[in-house]
């Protein structure tokens, strides 16, 4: 194969050099092409630009392959642990098991936050949804600790500022959620697993003993490995294109966690219960849902439905599916919304609409129906997502640091109204 792409404008034909992934993805290098021909490329929602080369995550949305450093998620779901993968994600191999204790100790150590966070927290009114607060607990981070706001300074800094960040994420989504419900906050215990722990603040009460059950921990964790990472996603390019400016990283993981937020992305998953429940209270009617989803008229759109890059099945899709029925099983919960969402799935996959667009069921659609059954309530479920992206996030800002990657800055065409005069407000 040449390596070197031709293309003409306006009569001049300029040459540009082809890259290769590790995969065979084929990539056409356009970056010196203004210099040469003075024309732009342009790609609204970037669906056919690569912003960057990365060994973090392998994605071939064809063949409905995901794989974090070269091993498959279904390999890591079912054997391995949520620190495990994290640890893999950041530092780019699997963890001994001495590495793995020291890692997993240094995360138990980091979960209690500063007591001036529950001032904080306080002046939260309690309608406040817990993305917003998880995401300014995150900012507020660089204030208690001011080093971590210049990560140039050393890579010891950003290494304690990443274990930091995986420790009091758990502490700071259990808050948003006690605080939204108006009970007092729990304290870290650094005896349980993270997920053990993360439950304990969530549900727990001073007045109770709670001991969560394995399970629920069990799944969680699953959960979070596989939300850990997606390449460049849309949170995932705002966590770059933030720390681009080398903003720190607290302050870039933030970002990330607002750009999760919107119903198109990881709050999909509140989305598609509430489109359940919608549905259900409507009378069940799944093939009324169905032509409003493909009335171009109407903006309904089915949620956790579709993919930018996943155009065959969603990898994560089928194991939580899967995981889904067992965890249902398990803890002998009945969901009548279960059975709509796999009645909606039978008729969106034989329908023409969904087949042409190729349509499937993302990571979304079913893991709100598992968090609902392990008791998590619908506003978290977009925080369980944070949860478990964050070494995801941490691993794409860290490898752009490391690249030294320079400031994400897009051009434009512009389309607006050329050079004009001035007129002042009394001649108008
Ligand atoms: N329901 C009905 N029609 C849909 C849906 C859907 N869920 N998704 C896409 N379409 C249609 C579009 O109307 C469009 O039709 P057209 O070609 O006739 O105009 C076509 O399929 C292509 O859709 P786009 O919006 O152009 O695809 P894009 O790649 O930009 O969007 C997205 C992908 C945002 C995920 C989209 O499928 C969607 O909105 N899905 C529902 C929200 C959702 O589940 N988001 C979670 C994504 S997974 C994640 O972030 C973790």
């Amino acid at each position: 194969m040449s390596n070197i792409a031709e293309i003409n404008i306006n009569g001049n034909t300029y040459s540009l050099p082809i890259i290769e992934g590790s995969e065979k993805e084929t990539a056409i290098d356009i970056s010196k092409l203004r210099g040469q021909s003075g024309a732009i490329t342009i790609d609204p929602g970037f669906k056919n630009t690569g912003s960057t080369k990365s060994a973090i995550t392998f994605l071939d949305g064809e063949r409905g392959i995901l794989r974090y450093r070269g091993y498959p998620i279904e390999q890591l779901a079912n054997k391995s642990s949520f620190l495990e993968v994290a640890y893999l994600l950041i530092t780019g191999e699997l963890p001994s098991a001495e590495e793995l204790t020291e890692f997993q100790k240094k995360v138990s150590r980091h979960t209690l936050v500063h007591e001036d966070f529950k001032k904080i927290l306080d002046g939260f009114p309690s309608t406040s949804h817990p993305m917003g607060v998880l995401s300014s607990l995150v900012t507020a981070l660089t204030a208690f600790y001011p080093h971590s706001t210049d990560p140039a300074r050393s890579w010891a800094q950003v290494n304690l500022s990443i274990v930091r960040i995986i420790a009091k994420m758990p502490t700071f989504a259990a808050w948003a959620y006690k605080n939204k419900v108006g009970q007092p906050i729990m304290y870290p215990r650094n005896d349980l697993d993270y997920c053990s722990n993360f439950l304990y603040m969530m549900f727990g009460l001073p007045s109770t003993e709670y001991h969560a059950d394995p399970v629920i921990a069990d799944a969680i964790d699953k959960l979070l490995i596989l939300h850990a990472d997606h390449e460049q996603n849309c949170s995932a390019s705002t966590v770059r294109i933030v720390g681009s400016s080398q903003a720190s990283l607290y302050a870039s993981l933030s970002a990330g966690i607002n750009a999760l937020w919107g119903p198109l992305h990881g709050g999909a998953n509140q989305a598609v219960i509430e489109m359940l429940e919608g549905i259900r209270a409507d009378g069940g009617n799944v093939q009324k849902w169905m032509n409003k989803a493909k009335d171009k008229n109407d903006p309904f759109r089915l949620m956790g439905f579709g993919h930018r890059v996943y155009k065959n099945f969603d990898p994560r899709a089928k194991i939580i599916k899967r995981a889904a029925d067992d965890v249902l099983g398990a803890l002998g919960v009945v969901d009548p919304v279960l059975d709509i969402a796999k009645g909606l799935e039978e008729v969106a996959l034989q329908d023409d609409y969904f087949i042409e667009r190729k349509l499937y069921p993302n990571v979304d659609f079913y893991s709100g129906i598992i968090y609902r059954a392990l008791g998590i309530p619908t506003e978290m479920f977009t925080v369980m997502f944070a949860l478990g992206r964050l070494p995801g996030w941490i691993a794409q800002w860290k490898e752009m640091r490391e690249n030294k990657e320079p400031i994400g800055r897009p051009r434009q065409v512009y389309i607006g109204a050329t050079e004009r005069e001035y007129v002042s407000i009394d001649k108008r």
